[in-house]
């Protein structure tokens, strides 16, 4: 295979200016945009560094196809980039890799320009620029593509790798292998702006990337391994996101390093883990929690770990949890609610993959006990598996309630371990009927 031609550091910098693209390698340009004030991104990362919207422009001898857009706000000077190295008549195929709103942002003013230009996505894209066109939808010449197929240049053509939920279910990747560049939108990104755009002229930005990796790509990582497997195969020179650093010097380093990360955090056992997670404000729920937690030990085959989160950081038990097969939240019931510390680890979830887990609720309550049936329902928010209803003592638990508690941490390891669980008490409501 012909090595890439990519562009000199000189040449890069001198392409450099407020409406400039900049070539990356002969018929590619980066025609994006480059925020450097924003902190917050989709509300929920810190962006201290800023970040940028990259786009391109790949030319064959058939015309141009252009690869994601911009942020709406940033249309301006993705046009006149654009502009530099393309006519819209020229424009053949506008491909969309993504269509959350940072890179789709200038795509209706794109096609008023270049109506002609067919729009290539993955078919789970379909919904998403159906809602950004609305009645313009019907207008443009659209097409679905999926792994393996292509679209032609002329005497060069574009491939499309479909890699769902790197972020959304909407993303894939695009393949260019005249210059073996991989196009991957979110996947491989960072929020980090620097005008030098290459990955080895910009500032340090390893902070960035693996905050990124941790706050867009982490829920989703079996399927970012998933998303690897599919392109690691490709001979390619060269990464170019859309978010961040463009990846020209040893690019499959940050393959490499991706795959790390998207990797459980810890190494998993022979053994199904529980983690028993709990907030006490008299010992009553404490009690029920140590109770669980020992009769969930005397399943064989099942280590369970109790954690007072009281005395624990949200951080590092994110990473136990990621690896733990099942969680049991315990809250008392006060003001009619779970305790905030309760609420934070469960907000905090959805930073994580939670997809198979079991969960379950428990707590002490003195009149209404509203707080387990909230856990549960964030639970099943957040798409954990709920085998068993939630554990409910008022006061401090009985002798009986604690057994009943050892038989609820039985119950739960059973599930976890695909046994049917044998049930040793009767719950208190029918051994009282
Ligand atoms: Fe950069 Fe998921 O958008």
């Amino acid at each position: 295979m012909a090595a890439a031609s990519f562009a000199s550091s000189s040449a890069v910098r001198s392409l450099i200016g407020p409406d400039g693209p900049v070539a990356l390698a002969e018929g590619v340009h980066w025609i994006g945009a480059l925020d450097p004030d924003l902190r917050s991104f989709d509300v929920i990362v810190r962006t201290a560094n800023g970040t940028s919207y990259n786009a391109y422009a790949v030319r064959g001898s058939g015309g141009v196809a252009i690869i994601d857009t911009v942020k709406a706000e940033f249309a301006g000077a993705f046009f006149a980039r654009l502009e530099a190295v393309a006519r819209y008549d020229e424009i053949r195929f506008i491909v969309l890799n993504h269509l959350e709103p940072d890179h789709t942002g200038a795509l209706p003013e794109l096609l008023r320009r270049a109506p002609q230009a067919q729009v290539l996505l993955s078919p789970r894209g379909l919904p998403l620029l159906r809602a950004l066109l609305r009645d313009d939808f019907g207008r443009y010449d659209i097409r679905p593509v999926t792994t393996g197929e292509t679209a032609s240049l002329g005497d060069c053509a574009l491939e499309f790798f479909t890699t769902p939920y790197v972020h959304w279910p909407d993303t894939q990747c695009t393949w260019f292998a005249r210059q073996r560049i991989l196009f991957t939108c979110d996947l491989f990104g960072s929020h980090f702006c620097d005008a030098r755009l290459f990955n080895d002229e910009a500032g340090d930005f390893r902070l960035a990337f693996e905050h990124y990796f941790d706050r867009i790509m982490r829920p989703f990582r079996s399927f970012v391994t998933e998303a690897l497997d599919l392109l690691e195969p490709l001979d390619f020179a060269l990464i170019a996101p859309s978010h961040g650093p463009i990846l020209r010097t040893n690019p499959r380093d940050y393959l490499q390093r991706t795959r790390a990360l998207a990797k459980a955090r810890l190494g998993a056992g022979p053994e199904k883990a529980l983690l028993v997670i709990y907030v006490s404000a008299y010992g009553a729920t404490a009690g029920l929690a140590q109770a669980i937690h020992d009769g969930a030990e005397q399943e064989p085959g099942v280590r369970a770990a109790l954690f007072d989160l009281e005395g624990a950081e949200i951080a590092p038990l994110l990473d136990l949890i990621e690896a733990a097969d099942g969680i049991a939240l315990g809250s008392p019931t006060i003001n009619g609610d779970a305790v905030r510390r309760i609420w934070d680890l469960m907000a905090a979830l959805a930073e994580i993959e939670l997809r198979g887990k079991l969960g379950a609720a428990f707590g002490s309550y003195g009149w209404s006990g509203e707080a387990v049936r909230m856990i549960e329902t964030r639970l099943q928010g957040l798409k954990l598996r709920l085998p068993e209803p939630g554990l409910r003592v008022r006061l401090h638990p009985s002798a009986e309630e604690l057994a009943e508690g050892q038989d609820f941490g039985r119950r739960l390891a059973a599930h976890l371990c695909g046994r049917a669980p044998a049930r040793v008490l009767d719950a208190p409501e029918a051994a009282a009927g």
